[in-house]
This record gives structure tokens, C-alpha cells and sequence, in this order.
């Protein structure tokens, strides 16, 4: 067995090529227990104690399952490091809780998106799809598609569906890249001591957003989800003004920053092999299901969540304590040659695919999963139908250990 002689809390292995990083995943698969990792020294929080990175597929599903045992709520899951408790105001919603409170919070968010809503929606995915094509056609060839194509969707649905106007589409793009911008410097800055607080002032930026928007919608309700959550008050269960900012924050960045890298990986996978693209177009509706979910597999949009063991507790065959930390490493997992064979293959047809691109089963399972296929077919669908010769130019990737996000990538066609 090699040792492993890389870092996981090193940002500057995030900035390595991805093959470089799958190489380094496949090491830590092949080894009997997981690794453990020092944690990063961040500076706005005490250091912690380290993690164990779970990399196979088996481990995931089990952890992902065991939520009363592998926490999501203490000290967070959408960061190793634990969060100060100054940021729950923003970032303390419910991906970041355990039950009984991320069952209440989760219940009342169902509740709010009523079948009406979300046959709305889908409707105005296809509308919202055409049109971004209409305007790539107008532009030609040689933009760049994650700005003018691959974000533009997931941003205009998640905004029209909190009800926010379209003149503030920009902005809410402009502080959604700044909370998952990584170790980015187009989107964090240049001095590195200084992220967090340019984290921190786009969150409040977007809850004064949302709270305006709240206030707007109490006296005058529409029909859009921030007026079902402020007016609704089912079985007496109704959101605090912090929830509904957190809530809001976490839509808003989870809708967008996933479902915009999954649609621009999904047109680099196709570009590179055209084998599985000319498949694809023979038969469009019936494959483009299994290729989107092949497509998640593989692009994996977001890298990782952590969880922080509750009690003492074996699984497959190692041993943890309580309060260690591990993290889920989903991209490495969907590379998981006991599940996946030849992991690396793009292949549309893949059956079955119980990739965990959207997180492992269990009460976290992401609540946007459905919306994000919808978006994702109906974008690809229609750039294959209308500009059947697209192609991808090299993607400039995101520096984030977080998500696999690719910033801008220029379409030729
Ligand atoms: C390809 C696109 C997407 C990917 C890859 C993705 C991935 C994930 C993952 C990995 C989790 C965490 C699961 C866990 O901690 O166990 C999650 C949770 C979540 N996602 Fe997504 N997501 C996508 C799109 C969306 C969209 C479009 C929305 C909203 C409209 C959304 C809203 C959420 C929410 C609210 C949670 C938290 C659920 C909970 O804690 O109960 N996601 N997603």
C-alpha cells in the first residue's frame, strides 16, 4: 500500500487537476480504513479535531441513513471545520440540523410547495429553457456557456419561485458565488485572511434581500413560496423571520450553484465523448433520463458533507468515537468500482446507477433533487434539439474544495 503522501485540508490540492484528485480518491479507496485528516486552521475558529474521509459508496449510504448517529447539526455539514455559532443565522437552516428540528423545518417547506406550484414550475422550466436558447442562437458561437446558458436557468426558477424580481437576478448570482466561492479569488478576493467576511456580508445582503420581500408579501401575499411561507400557518406550524432567512439562503445557493455546474458538466461530458452523445440524439427522450443521471454521477456538483458521530459506533468494519468527524466524500464514492463498474466510463445507458450525487438516503436527501433533473433534462434537451453541433471549450474550474463547479467555459457551435 502506497502512503498517502497528499492533503485533503490543503487548499491547494483543490486547486489540482481533477484527474490528479480522482488518482488521490481511488488511494484512499483502496485502503482498509478510512484515512484521517488534520483540519484546516481557519482562523475564525478553533481548530478542530480532524476527520476520517469516507470515500467508498458503502460507507455513505451507511452514515447517510444513521442520521441520529452521524450528525449533521453539530457544528455543521456543509463545512469541516465547525461553524461559529454567529453564522447559524444564516447558514443555520435545515441541511445544517438534526431532528426534531430539521423534521419541523423540512415538514413545513413540503408543505409550502403544493402540487400546484410545481406543476407551475415545470411549466415555466421548458419556457425559461427555450428561451436562454433563443438568446445563445442570437449571440453565436464562442460565449461562454456557464454565464449565458448553464446558470441562467436554476437562477431565473429559484428566483421566480421565492418571488424575487428579476432585476435582482444579478445580484442574487453575485452572492451566491461569493458563499460557495471556495478558495476562489475571482469570487472570495484576493487576500486570504479576508473570505469569510466577504462570505458573511453577501448572507446579509441576501437576507435583507428576503426580508424586504417577506414584509412586501405579509400585506400583500402572491403567489410565489417566501408568501406561502409567511402567510401559511399549517397545523399552527409557521417559520421565524431567522428561519425563513436561513431557509432562504440555503435555496437560493444550493439551488444555483449545483444544478448550473451539473448542466455545464453535462456539455463537457457530451463534447468529450461523442460516442455516447450520438447514442443520446438517437434516441433523445428516452435516453436523456439515464444520461442525466450519469451525468450527476459523474460531474458529482457537490464534493462533500460532513457528519459528527453521536455515540461510539462500528461501521463496516472500522471503529468511531463519539465526536469524531467524518466526512462524505460523494464524488469519490460515485467512482466506487465495487458499485460502479469501470467507474470512470461516461456511460449514458448505465443500469442501475444508485449513484449519490444528491446525497445518500436518509432525511437529508436533497429536497431539490426533482427540480434539478427536470432542469437539467429540459436545458439539455433543448440545446441538443436546436443546436444539435454545440461544443465545450475547456472549463476554468472553480478552486473550491466544496463544489466541483466550473466557472466559465466557452461553447462553440
Ligand atoms: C444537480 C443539482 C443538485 C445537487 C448535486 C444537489 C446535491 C445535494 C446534496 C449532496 C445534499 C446534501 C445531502 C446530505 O447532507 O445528506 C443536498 C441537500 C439539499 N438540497 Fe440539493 N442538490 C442539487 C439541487 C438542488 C436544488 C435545485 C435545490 C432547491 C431548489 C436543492 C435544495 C436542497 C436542500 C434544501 C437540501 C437540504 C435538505 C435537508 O437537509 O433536508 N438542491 N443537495
Amino acid at each position: 500500500m502506497t502512503a498517502i503522501d497528499f492533503d485533503l485540508s490543503d487548499p491547494q490540492f483543490w486547486a489540482r487537476p481533477p484527474e490528479e484528485r480522482e488518482t488521490a480518491y481511488d488511494r484512499l479507496r483502496a485502503l482498509e480504513h478510512p484515512a484521517f485528516f488534520d483540519e484546516p486552521d481557519v482562523g475564525y475558529a478553533p481548530k478542530g479535531p480532524g476527520y476520517y474521509a469516507l470515500v467508498k459508496h458503502a460507507d455513505i449510504l451507511e452514515a447517510s441513513r444513521n442520521a441520529d448517529i452521524f450528525a449533521s447539526g453539530r457544528g455543521g455539514a456543509t463545512s469541516i471545520v465547525d461553524t461559529p455559532p454567529e453564522f447559524a443565522e444564516y447558514f443555520g437552516s435545515m441541511i445544517n440540523m438534526d431532528d426534531p428540528r430539521h423534521a419541523r423545518l423540512r415538514r413545513i417547506v413540503s408543505r409550502a410547495f403544493t402540487p400546484k406550484m410545481i406543476k407551475q414550475f415545470e411549466a415555466d422550466v421548458q419556457t425559461a429553457a427555450a428561451a436562454i436558447v433563443d438568446d445563445l442562437l442570437a449571440k453565436g458561437s464562442g460565449c461562454d456557456f456557464v454565464t449565458e446558458v448553464a446558470a441562467r436557468l436554476p437562477l431565473k426558477i429559484i428566483c421566480d419561485m421565492m418571488g424575487i424580481a428579476e432585476e435582482h437576478y444579478g445580484f442574487v448570482f453575485e452572492h451566491s458565488n461569493v458563499i460557495l466561492g471556495g478558495f476562489d479569488t475571482e469570487y472570495v478576493g484576493e487576500e486570504a485572511d479576508k473570505p469569510i467576511d466577504r462570505i458573511l456580508r453577501s448572507a446579509g445582503e441576501l437576507q435583507h434581500l428576503v426580508q424586504d420581500l417577506a414584509a412586501h408579501r405579509r400585506s400583500a401575499p402572491a403567489n410565489d413560496l417566501v408568501s406561502a411561507l409567511v402567510t401559511a400557518n399549517i397545523d399552527g406550524e409557521q417559520l421565524t423571520s431567522d428561519e425563513l432567512s436561513s431557509f432562504f439562503i440555503l435555496l437560493v445557493v444550493a439551488g444555483n450553484e449545483t444544478t448550473r455546474n451539473a448542466i455545464s458538466h453535462g456539455l463537457r461530458l457530451l463534447t468529450v465523448h461523442p460516442d455516447q452523445r450520438a447514442l443520446l440524439t438517437e434516441d433523445l427522450d428516452g435516453r436523456l433520463p439515464g444520461a442525466v443521471e450519469e451525468i450527476v454521477r459523474l460531474g458529482s456538483p457537490v464534493n462533500f458533507m460532513r457528519r459528527k458521530l453521536t455515540r461510539d459506533h462500528e461501521m463496516n468494519g472500522t471503529r468511531y468515537r463519539e465526536g469524531d468527524k467524518v466526512v462524505l466524500f460523494y464524488l469519490a464514492a460515485n467512482r466506487d468500482p465495487e458499485v460502479f463498474p469501470d467507474p470512470y466510463r461516461f456511460d449514458i445507458a448505465r443500469s442501475p446507477n444508485p449513484h449519490v450525487g444528491y446525497g445518500g438516503p436518509g432525511p437529508h436527501f436533497c429536497m431539490g433533487a426533482h427540480l434539478a433533473r427536470r432542469e437539467i433534462t429540459v436545458m439539455l434537451g433543448e440545446l441538443l434539439r436546436r443546436v444539435p453541433d454545440i461544443q465545450a471549450g475547456q472549463p476554468d474550474r472553480l478552486h473550491s474544495a466544496f463544489i466541483n463547479g466550473i466557472k466559465h467555459m466557452e461553447c462553440a457551435f
